[in-house]
């Protein structure tokens, strides 16, 4: 497992350095949305990932947000989101994060979430901890829904949306405050360090969610999947906070 770790946070790094690099011009397509963006760098980032995983390990599978899909002969395969947080990239914000996880038929057994421009290489493996450049992380627990700082992200489609105003308008009147950061992984990351308490979101995909679910729960948190009429609903937290957030947004 740790050979496996460490050729992920390699290969997070190479990509990290591959997107600090900026070029003077963003090239755009739409997917989901028109708001739902990917760059050349998107492209780029998940085509370095893909080269170095087939280069190092070419039996194991891999599914990619930008398309990379490949069965896994050896019982493996690396989840990857070459870039999350393509908005913020896009406008040159701080916070967004290459997010790479590696599963068996159990689960994922590897979790790497690197955000260059925060400096953090987020890790964890199956039953070995989770850690924020080397150092063990834990969440908060247990923390009550009226001290609680939230993280939530926002869908690209505008029915989803709707929704997540109505939870939104619920909670935030029962919370310390809530957040919205542009980066999925790293909001999960953020519920294992305790940089906040508890984060939830309806639409994540397994690119968006794997390896940071494995960072979280090595922290301690409860990450649980619901699933919605218009979506999956995602929510993380420490035990106490993930039972209340729950009731809230499920009852
Ligand atoms: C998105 C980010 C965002 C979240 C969206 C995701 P992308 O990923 O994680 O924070 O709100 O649901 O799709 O599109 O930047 O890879
Ligand atoms: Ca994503
Ligand atoms: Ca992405």
């Amino acid at each position: 497992m740790n050979e496996i770790l460490n050729l992920a946070v390699d290969i997070a790094e190479r990509a990290g350095t591959l997107l600090l690099d900026r070029p003077a011009k963003l090239d755009i397509d739409t997917k989901s949305s028109d708001i739902d963006i990917v760059t050349q760098m998107d492209r780029a980032s998940e085509k370095l990932i893909v080269d170095a995983i087939l280069a190092a390990r070419p039996d194991d599978g891999i599914i990619g947000e930008e398309g990379a899909d490949r069965p896994s002969k050896s019982g493996y395969t690396w989840v990857i989101d070459p870039i999350d947080g393509t908005v913020n990239y896009f406008y040159n914000m701080h916070g967004w994060s290459v997010s790479i996880a590696v599963k068996d038929d159990k689960g994922p057994i590897v979790g790497v979430v690197y955000a260059p421009t925060l400096n953090s290489m987020y890790t964890a493996t199956r039953d070995g901890g989770a850690f924020l450049n080397g150092a063990p992380i834990k969440c908060n627990d247990p923390v009550e829904l009226n001290r609680a700082m939230i993280s939530t992200g926002f869908h690209y489609r505008e029915e989803i949306r709707k929704l997540e105003v109505e939870q939104f308008n619920r909670l935030i009147l029962k919370v310390r405050d809530i957040r919205r950061n542009g980066s999925a992984a790293l909001d999960i990351c953020h519920v294992a360090a305790g940089f906040v308490d508890g984060y939830y979101e309806i639409g994540l995909h397994p690119w968006d969610r794997d390896a940071a679910d494995l960072i979280a729960s090595e922290a301690g948190a409860k990450v649980t999947v619901h699933q919605l009429p218009k979506g999956e609903l995602t929510i993380a937290a420490g035990p106490h906070l993930h039972q209340l957030l729950s009731a809230n947004l499920l009852g």
